[in-house]
Formats: structure tokens, C-alpha cells, sequence
């Protein structure tokens, strides 16, 4: 088995009748999310901006099921303009406990460790900014 790790980055669309409920929305996707991982031994993360409604996902799993993963997520019209930050071969795994970890201010510390020093500093600092302020 190859162990890959996928970080991309992305930004919600979000349909009107959601407007005022992002969290909810992000919610939504992310319980899904961890029954389907789980299925697929898929484990990661996603983390939300609240102020920019941008997103980051960290993904781990083999490496051909992650592609067929990405296809899916690809294809989903509740977010666009996908970034992969990484992509890349991994020993173990961070996450090995949650099919979807909601994103909060200790697993964004942890994303941050794992981004590439040619991160976009614009999306890194935004993300920064959110999880400084955030209590959760
Ligand atoms: C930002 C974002 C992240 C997502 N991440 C995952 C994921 O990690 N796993 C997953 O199964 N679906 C994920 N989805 C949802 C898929 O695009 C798709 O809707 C879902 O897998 C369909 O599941 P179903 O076949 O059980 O209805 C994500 C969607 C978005 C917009």
C-alpha cells in the first residue's frame, strides 16, 4: 500500500438559502465525509475560514483511492478553485483516528507543519488570522 498525504485548498460556494449558516453547511459536508473516509480508510481534516470562507482539506489513504477521491471532491459545486498545496508519499498517518476531523485552532497548527514553504503566504496568513481568533 502506498500511504499518500493530499493538502489542497479551496473556497466554499455557498447557495443562498445557506448564507448566515457556513458552519452548518461545512458541517454538513464533513458528516458525510467521515462515514465515506472511514469506508475507504480516507483520513484527514477540514479546516474552514470563517472570515473568508476559504477552505483547507488534508486527505490520507492510498494512494489510488485518493484519486478517486479528489475526482469526486473535484466535481462537488459546493466549492471551486481547488489548489493542491501537496501531495506526497507519507510513512504514517496524522489523523489515523478520524475519517474528517473538524478544523480547529490545534489542527490548524498541525496543517500548518505539513505546508510547503511555497505555500501561498495570502492563504496561509488568512488562515493564521481565522484560527488566532477562533475559540474552538
Ligand atoms: C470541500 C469538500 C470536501 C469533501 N470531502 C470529502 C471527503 O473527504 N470524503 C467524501 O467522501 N466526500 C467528500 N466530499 C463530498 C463529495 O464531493 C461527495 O458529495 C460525497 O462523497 C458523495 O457521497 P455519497 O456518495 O455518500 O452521497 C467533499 C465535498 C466538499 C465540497
Amino acid at each position: 500500500m502506498v500511504l499518500t498525504r493530499i493538502v489542497y485548498h479551496s473556497k466554499l460556494v455557498i447557495p443562498p438559502d445557506f448564507r448566515g449558516y457556513e458552519e452548518e453547511f461545512v458541517e454538513k459536508i464533513r458528516s458525510v465525509s467521515v462515514i465515506n473516509n472511514r469506508k475507504r480508510e480516507v483520513s484527514g481534516v477540514l479546516l474552514h475560514n470563517v472570515n473568508t470562507d476559504e477552505l483547507i482539506q488534508v486527505l490520507e489513504g492510498e494512494d489510488d483511492v485518493l484519486d478517486d477521491l479528489m475526482e469526486i471532491i473535484g466535481k462537488d459545486v459546493r466549492h471551486r478553485g481547488i489548489r493542491i498545496m501537496v501531495r506526497k508519499e507519507v510513512d504514517g498517518r496524522e489523523y489515523s483516528n478520524w475519517g474528517m476531523l473538524r478544523g480547529n485552532k490545534d489542527s490548524w497548527k498541525l496543517v500548518k507543519l505539513h505546508l510547503p514553504a511555497s505555500a501561498d503566504p495570502n492563504v496561509v496568513g488568512d488562515f493564521e488570522e481565522a484560527f488566532a481568533l477562533s475559540n474552538k
